[in-house]
């Protein structure tokens, strides 16, 4: 698969996520290249999927985030998946923290990503990726970029035919 990957980042966390991304798809042999969403975006006749992520910024995501949402859909990449992922935290400590802070992180910058693709008729990846900083400027959290790899191997496979059963499931009668 040849798969653009966009993203939008101040301090490299965003970043680090979407170059773990792109090495996993990389060593998978696929194709990828790995871009600032404020750069022209590239030909998509020749991307078949895209991933994008952004920081949560004040509650918020950048807007050179949804704009290029809006560019993609402009240029034409109609039903090819888009895959929606940020970086957010650092994580609260106590149920109490995470209720108090609450509108800081949800839906967060990969929420509102995923309902503007949604709006804009966008094919949106079923699952959507969030790491986590351990700090308010970073690192990611231990495991977020692992995490991160296996999101973007599972948004590089094509989902079975719909209807279709596993071999291993089920078994057959007699
Ligand atoms: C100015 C600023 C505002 C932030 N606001 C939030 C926020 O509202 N909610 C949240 O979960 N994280 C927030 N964070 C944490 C960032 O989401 C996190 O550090 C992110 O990974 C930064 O990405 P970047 O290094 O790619 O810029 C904020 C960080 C900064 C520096």
């Amino acid at each position: 698969m040849r798969i653009l990957v966009l993203y939008r980042s101040w301090y490299g966390n965003t970043r680090a996520v979407a170059d773990a991304m792109a090495a996993r798809l990389g060593s998978r042999g696929h194709q990828v290249s790995v871009q600032d969403v404020r750069q022209r975006l590239p030909d998509l006749a020749s991307v078949d999927g895209v991933l994008i992520g952004a920081p949560t910024r004040m509650a918020r995501v950048a807007v050179t985030a949804t704009s290029a949402l809006r560019r993609l859909r402009r240029r034409g990449i109609g039903a090819r998946p888009i895959g929606i992922f940020d970086t957010w935290g650092p994580v609260p400590k106590t149920a109490e923290e995470a209720e108090a802070a609450r509108k800081w992180f949800e839906p967060g910058a990969a929420g509102i990503l995923l309902k503007k693709a949604r709006a804009l008729g966008l094919n949106v990846f079923s699952e959507t990726l969030r790491c986590s900083v351990v700090e308010f400027r970073g690192p990611i959290a231990d495991g977020e970029l692992e995490k991160a790899a296996a999101f973007a191997e599972r948004f590089a496979t094509p989902a079975p035919p719909t209807g279709a059963r596993s071999r291993s499931s089920g078994g057959s009668p007699g």
